[in-house]
């Protein structure tokens, strides 16, 4: 990540602090699927270090619907994959900008967003990365005006997959590049799923969780089918989860009916912590690295990377600095 940050963002970003996070096997207090069922608990061990970086699989945290925790996963599972040793990019694909907020950025500073990335060609991605207070983790920022791309991209050639010639730029230098999507299934999230590899979808452990899922993975289908046959739906990540209630628990099982096969074994339970990170602007492995919420992100890192993603790479670990860009 060495000098990925350009000198005129270094005042927006925060200083690195509590730096104390080291990925812990603290499991006990983390709800998981298997748990919740009655069946035998599963674990899933700390990865081998990565020998090279590069070839960034690309995930898209994807739900039409509103705060359902697609910006916290994006935080928090890019922030866990780092203490693994993953090389992560985070993108605020959201003109709300939360992810952007959630980590400390204030918008009003910006000199240009993901939205000059996209619509402006002699723009350069390096120009535009931050430094998070995670090693290791980098993001690019939203800002209001990117509710303007939707009007503007639909005159653009291959409107579809201008994310993916963003992101192809540095995916030499990441291992896994996570997009934090807005509450919609509009083209911003039709950029995101043709850049994508993987579509992650948390659904809040609620009455009326699945409604609105059918539409979700209808539309993957038609991604799948127009613009990037390469993509897979890699869980759904429960969310929300109260321990307290049997409606919880009613929620998820209907969710495991419904999706047998594709629901994540770790489950992210409500706690007041998560909030609190928005307001302290960092990830809550390094805001409250012993909390059960880091344990559940840094649980939920390890089951991905043993599902074969950011596992290993296969190409140079050229850094986008050496490259030229910076
Ligand atoms: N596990 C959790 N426990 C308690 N609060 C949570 C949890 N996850 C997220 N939250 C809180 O719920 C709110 C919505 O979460 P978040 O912003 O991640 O959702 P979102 O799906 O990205 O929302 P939007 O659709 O508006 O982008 C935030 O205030 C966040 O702090
Ligand atoms: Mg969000």
């Amino acid at each position: 990540m060495e000098g990925a940050t350009p000198i005129g963002f270094e005042k927006v970003v925060r200083e690195v602090s509590r730096l104390s996070a080291k990925s812990t096997f603290q499991d006990d207090d983390v709800t998981t699927t298997s748990l919740v069922l009655g069946k035998k608990a599963r674990s899933f061990k700390e990865p081998a270090p990565l020998s090279s970086h590069g070839n960034a699989t690309i995930i898209s945290v994807v739900n039409q619907k509103g705060g359902v925790g697609k910006t916290t996963t994006t935080i928090n599972l890019g922030a866990a994959l780092a203490e693994l040793g993953r090389r992560v990019l985070l993108v605020d694909f959201d003109p709300q900008h939360s992810l952007s907020v959630g980590l400390g950025v204030s918008t009003r500073n910006l000199e240009g967003s993901i939205y000059n990335l996209m619509l402006d060609e002699s723009t350069k991605i390096e120009d535009f990365l931050l430094k998070t207070n995670v090693p290791g983790m980098d993001m690019i920022p939203s800002h209001e005006d990117l509710a303007a791309a939707e009007g503007a991209l639909v005159s653009v050639i291959a409107r579809e997959k201008v994310l993916k010639r963003v992101l192809d730029s540095v995916s030499d230098y990441y291992d896994v590049i996570l997009i934090d999507c807005q509450p919609s299934l509009g083209l911003l999230t039709i950029n995101a799923l043709t850049a994508s590899k993987y579509v992650i979808v948390p659904l809040e452990c609620e009455y009326f969780a699945l409604r609105g899922v059918a539409l979700l993975v209808d539309i993957i289908g038609k991604v799948q089918k127009n613009t990037n046959p390469d993509l897979e739906m890699l869980g759904i990540l429960p969310t929300l989860y109260d321990r307290k209630t049997v409606h919880s628990r009613e929620v998820l099982e209907r969710i495991l009916e419904a999706f047998p096969e594709k629901v994540f074994d770790t489950i992210i339970s409500r706690t007041v912590r998560f909030p609190e990170t928005t307001v302290a602007g960092e990830p809550i492995t390094t805001f409250a690295s012993s909390s059960s919420g880091a344990s559940a992100y840094r649980r939920l890192a390890r089951e991905i990377i043993s599902m074969g993603v950011a596992r290993d790479s296969h190409t140079s670990n050229q850094s986008i600095a050496s490259a030229g860009g910076i």
